[in-house]
């Protein structure tokens, strides 16, 4: 959780106003990671003076605190770097105190922002307190400041490089992170350090880039002392000379030199996510686990914390540069438009979303699905004696809702598993696994750490993953990207249609060999044609699907959703998006468990919505709302247009009918529709629902 955001100029005038603002605008891409508070480290009127703006909530009261201040917002700045945060509360309440930067006390020496968990902060505390320095946040960040300050204070020798100091604190760190710091002792410059959490660095210049990479050095680590906190530190001193990395530093900043080799201007901009850095520049590079990136001077340097080679290292860690990339977004993909929310904006975009996640794809005519990132690694997969699904919320709801049609076309068992609950049990995984890891952020702590458990225990790991270069895409063998475009609005909608969408495909391309399916094949392709008009057709239902939720279910204290078979993942699904938005209870139901146990919650006063849309178990589901009229319950029926098999006073809500395996992609529209209604019923905040994020990259 958390989003990060820093901002660097060198040699481009920037006044204080327009670097503030810079920094609350990428803040306010990153609201949907955290808004419990919101923080930023600027550069003071005096030489090394840093001053911290900090306010509880969202970004408009922080941006409200800078302009109610008396601080000098025409002050100009050559080159400067500065830092911003906006917190998803982990450690302590959100405060003022809690909010970042977090500083060592007294003069904000050292500040940093932080996106993780430090978990022997704890310890660290201890030890410093013992030392005699003071914490004033119940952050585990701020253990993280102090610690920079002790390492700093008692080198002997006060030489300490930025990196270095940064590098000493890392090393007794653990958990997951990203930083950023930033120090009165080292003005002008940033450093930058990612183990679990994600970070990239946006360039920005007027001149080309000279090469599109920059080289990693990894070499300087082994010999380094480590600063050790429980015995004073060594005559030699903490941080002696940084010995061997200078000789093999490999001109790391020749990525940004012009052509006459003179300093150029350049901007840098570090964020956790692409939406933050898009508005300014499209060339970024992104951050792997154990880089620590240092911006001086108009120079990007990357070093590795750990020597190359030692530990496990995924391919892309281990690579001696970090290609400067060309980011896809589009700004106007990243703004609500015309709509009130991103959630709504989210759900009407899919009727496009679901092509784009087909397109160049999916051959109509010839009835073939072609997915480029999975072609060689099909033998592989199919000769694999399991697929395991893992996943969490809503992307594990995708796979429930395709794992029955992926056996049957595959005829491989299929697995599904909740990425936490799998890491706790320890799961078996051996070398002829297929393991498929969903994702639409691609960094979700749970599902990220499950890869890196199936990576060493040798199983093929297959991402399926919306954002292109998060960890998850990065870090699988092979994968296939949702492309459904970026979500900002926390509960997932349009990338839970695109993941079912990308799962079938992969399912139909693996089954391509087995001619007896064709004409099952062909009536699926068919099905996914015909898909984006029938969701349009859905989504005009949107006034009446308000109507329901405004009169009839607004005042309700639970719903129940009831469904079977194909349709237990809609009824999964649509309840979570109900308590997350609206915070009304909500369980989605397997009408086959109906009467062993839930039924005793039905009366006349528990809305029930039952899905009947027409498929092989529809009688099934028949009897299931007979069970519940005959308890005076008041049905809600999610059925196909034109079906009047229902009691006559029974509400219903009308979707096309398509193949079985794709009712699903129509039904979940109006429960998504519903839970948007029900939250702005209620006044609640659609694109912020209290105590959640956007991206889960914590445990
Ligand atoms: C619910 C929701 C969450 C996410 C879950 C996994 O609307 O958004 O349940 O689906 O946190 O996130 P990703 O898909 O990014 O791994």
């Amino acid at each position: 959780m958390c989003g990060i955001f820093a901002y660097c100029n060198f040699l481009v005038e920037k006044d204080r106003k327009c670097i503030c603002e810079t920094l609350c605008n990428g803040l306010s891409r990153l609201e949907y990671r955290g808004y419990d508070s919101a923080g930023i480290g600027i550069d003071g009127d005096k030489p090394g003076e840093i001053v911290l703006f900090k306010e509880v909530g969202k970004v408009a009261g922080l941006r409200k605190r800078i302009a109610d201040s008396t601080i000098n917002t025409s002050k100009t700045f050559v080159s400067q770097c500065s830092i911003a945060h906006t917190r998803w509360a982990t450690h302590g309440v959100p405060s003022v105190v809690n909010c970042h930067p977090l500083r060592s006390e007294p003069s904000n020496e050292f500040i940093v922002v932080h996106n993780g968990i430090v978990t022997n902060s704890a310890e660290l505390r201890l030890v410093l307190q013992k030392r005699g320095y003071k914490f004033e946040s119940e952050t585990d960040t701020e253990a993280v400041a102090i610690l920079m300050k002790y390492i700093y204070d008692t080198q002997p020798s006060k030489q300490a490089n930025f990196t270095d100091l940064v590098k000493a604190v890392l090393k007794e760190l653990e958990g997951s992170f990203a930083f950023v710091f930033k120090s009165v002792h080292y003005p002008n410059e940033i450093v930058t350090a990612r183990r679990g959490s994600p970070l990239l660095i946006g360039v920005k210049t007027e001149k080309k880039l000279k090469v599109d990479f920059v080289d990693v050095e990894f070499a300087g680590e082994a010999s380094e002392a480590k600063p050790d906190l429980l015995v004073p530190p060594s005559p030699a001193g903490l941080l002696a000379a940084p010995t061997s990395s200078s000789h093999i530093m490999r001109s790391q900043s020749r990525a940004f030199m012009s052509e006459d080799g003179l300093p150029q201007p350049i901007e840098f901009f570090i964020a956790s996510d692409a939406s933050a850095i898009v508005e300014h520049t499209k060339r970024v590079l992104y951050l792997e686990d154990d880089d620590i990136a240092h911006i001086a001077a108009g120079e990007l340097h990357i070093h590795r914390l750990r020597r190359n080679g030692e530990g496990t290292q995924t391919p892309s860690q281990a690579a001696a540069t970090r290609n400067i990339e060309t980011l896809e977004i589009e700004m106007a993909e990243i703004m609500k438009g015309k709509f009130d929310h991103f959630m709504q904006k989210e759900i009407y975009e899919q009727p496009e979303s679901v092509v784009n996640t087909m397109r160049g794809r999916v051959n109509f005519d010839k009835h073939q699905i072609t997915l480029g990132g999975l072609r060689a690694y099909l033998p592989i997969i199919r000769r694999g004696r399991r697929i395991v699904f893992i996943a969490c919320g809503t992307s594990y709801h995708s796979c429930i809702a395709t794992r029955a049609i992926f056996e049957e076309l595959t005829e491989i068992p299929v697995s599904v598993e909740l990425a936490s609950d799998f890491l706790d049990r320890k799961t078996p995984i051996f070398r002829d696994d297929v393991c498929v890891f969903l994702s639409q952020s691609g960094e979700t702590a749970d599902t990220i750490l499950s890869l890196r458990y199936c990576l060493e225990r040798g199983a093929l790991c297959v991402g399926v993953v919306n954002t292109v270069g998060s960890t998850i895409s990065r870090e699988t063998h092979c994968g296939v990207h949702i492309n459904a475009g970026p979500e900002i609005g926390v509960a997932s909608t349009k990338a839970y249609t695109s993941q079912y969408i990308a799962l079938l495909m992969m399912a139909i391309q693996l089954s391509e060999d087995r001619i007896s399916l064709t004409e099952r094949r062909q009536q699926i392709i068919d099905g996914l044609h015909a898909l984006p008009g029938q969701i349009k057709q859905v989504l005009e239902e949107d006034k009446a699907l308000q109507q329901l939720a405004t009169s009839v279910l607004a005042n309700s204290r639970s719903l129940l959703i009831l469904g079977r078979g194909l349709q237990y993942a809609t009824c999964l699904e649509g309840a979570l998006k109900i308590k997350e938005i609206s915070y009304m209870h909500s369980e989605g139901i397997l009408a086959g468990e109906l009467k062993h146990g839930p039924l005793a919650l039905i009366d006349e006063n528990m809305p029930v919505i039952i899905i009947m849309t027409r498929d092989s178990l529809y009688p099934k589901v028949k009897s299931a709302l007979a069970q519940i009229t005959a308890r005076k319950a008041q049905p809600i029926i999610i059925c196909c247009e034109g079906d009047a098999d229902f009691p006559k006073d029974a509400k219903t809500i009308r979707v096309p009918s398509t193949v079985d395996c794709l009712q699903g992609l129509l039904n979940i529209i109006p429960l998504q529709l519903l839970s948007y209604h029900l939250a702005i019923k209620n006044g609640f905040d659609v694109d912020f629902p209290r105590n959640l994020a956007k991206s889960v990259t914590t445990e």
